[in-house]
């Protein structure tokens, strides 16, 4: 555990926040996997994300154990990594070896987790508004299954299918209404958004039955995701009793479904105020019990299982290392706040601005002395909602050229980061056993011009 600045705002310690392998030397700098943070910013330089090889492996075989172990004496499961959360040919690459699959849901992440050599078979593919490329591509590539999330959908697939002369494998997204997850923008499965086919209304059912009727179509399976950083198995128990109810609906339609997808949407915790996630295995219990009372109710054989968890294996693995530049104090309505500025911001973490998610920070360079000031990290873009983190309590000794880190970064910053006020966005450094590496290069500004002709 990383022995952090206490932090009146959030307050308490920070356990279980910092990535596995990160430590405070006794020289009082951090080091992360053997590598000290200074050695890493003068290496690669700032802001810079700094990823924790073992640990996200760890992450990674932590569900694949679980559900193998949980679907053993039923018909089995498949973890799929849904890269959404983040996505790279090493980590689809690590992902692959530590026996997951990959959840893909745009040409450019099938194609990421293809240059990493992932087979099409281990991977699926997503999306509410796939275009006919990415349709195709998955098709040639042998994709395990295509979600399919509307009625459009079903046309689309299986007139792009038919020109190829193959049968597409297909999932259908089910909008079970079941709401879960930390904030509206990310709660998936209730009626009025842009996801999935309603069970309530019958749409779901319409479509399992008007694609059970096209030839070159292979309804494999049902697919549910209801939300995102949920801290509570509760949901999951609800949202699979849904989903099997329609798998036994179709069973009396004598439809065959042999897979179901839960998706993801599993919890970490961001700060100490965060409540401590359940366990892969608490999940994985939840939806074996509401698979194996289905199978008992029903008779009908188990389906195969699959999961897409993002956020649960790359976000805790990660931080971001940002220095320390302008500091300020402003007096507020509720007393004094200083404000510390770092060379990064809402290009490279939109979560905060975007959900007004709540993240910590500490000073990793050093330890520095003094009493703790109620303090808001901001970025350096112009825009007064850039902030780092909302409140956390940084020693009064706090100075520019610092290295402050934010840690649990790692699912939904880079891979939402963008190029606001042409900044260009850092670097992703993996440590392991005392050795940095790049797995993805700090853009530079060459290369936005690059692509600016004028
Ligand atoms: C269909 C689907 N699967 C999986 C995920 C991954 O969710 P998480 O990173 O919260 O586990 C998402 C996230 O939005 C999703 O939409």
């Amino acid at each position: 555990m990383l022995e952090t600045t206490p932090a009146p705002e959030p307050d308490g310690t920070t356990e279980g926040i910092w990535s596995l392998n990160t430590r405070r030397t006794d020289a009082g700098d951090v080091e992360v996997a053997g590598v000290r943070v200074l050695d890493i910013a003068r290496e690669f330089g700032t802001p810079t994300y700094v990823l924790d090889e073992a640990d996200i492996r760890g992450r990674a075989r932590a569900w694949k154990t679980a559900m193998d172990d949980a679907f053993a004496d039923l018909a089995g499961a498949e973890v799929y990594y849904a890269g959404k959360a983040f996505l790279s040919k090493a980590v689809a690459r690590w992902m692959a070896e530590e026996g997951l699959n990959i959840d893909a849901a745009s040409e450019g992440e099938l194609r990421t987790a293809l240059a990493a050599g992932v087979p099409g078979a281990r991977i699926g593919l997503h999306g509410n508004n796939k275009s006919d490329a990415e349709i195709e591509l998955a098709l040639d590539e042998g994709i395990a299954h295509i979600v399919i999330d509307s009625l459009y959908e079903v046309d689309q697939v299986a007139r792009l299918a038919a020109a190829r002369g193959k049968r597409a494998p297909v999932y259908v997204r089910l909008t079970t209404g079941v709401h879960a997850g930390g904030h509206d923008f990310i709660q998936t499965a209730h009626e009025d958004q842009k996801f999935g086919l309603s069970v309530t209304t019958g749409a779901a059912q319409a479509a399992i039955e008007e694609i059970t009727r096209r030839e070159s179509l292979d309804f494999l399976g049902l697919h549910s995701h209801i939300g995102s950083q949920i801290l509570s198995t509760d949901g999951f128990g609800k949202a699979a009793k849904v989903v099997l109810s329609v798998r036994q609906w179709a069973a009396e339609q004598g439809i065959d479904i042999p897979e179901v997808d839960f998706g993801g949407g599993y919890g970490v915790r961001y700060t100490s105020d965060d409540d401590v996630p359940p366990a892969p295995s608490d999940f994985a219990a939840i939806l074996r019990e509401a698979v194996r009372e289905h199978c008992q109710e029903t008779g009908l054989p188990a389906p195969r299982i699959s999961i897409e968890p993002g956020r649960s294996i790359v976000a805790p693995a990660m931080m971001t290392l940002y220095e320390v530049g302008a500091i300020k104090d402003v007096q507020t309505d509720t007393g004094r706040r200083r404000y510390v500025s770092v060379d990064g911001g809402m290009s490279d973490n939109l979560r905060p601005a975007l959900y007004d998610a709540q993240y910590t920070a500490a000073i990793v360079s050093r330890v520095a002395n003094g009493e703790i000031v109620r303090s808001r990290v901001v970025g350096k873009h112009c825009e007064s909602g850039d902030i780092v983190v909302h409140g956390v309590g940084l020693p009064s000794g706090v100075e520019s050229g610092d290295l402050l880190a934010v840690p649990v970064t790692g699912a939904y910053g880079r891979s939402m980061g963008s190029n606001y006020n042409m900044l260009a966005r850092p670097g992703v450094v993996a440590v392991h056993d005392g050795k940095a590496y790049e797995i993805v290069r700090r853009e530079t500004i060459a290369d936005q011009l690059a692509l600016d002709v004028g």
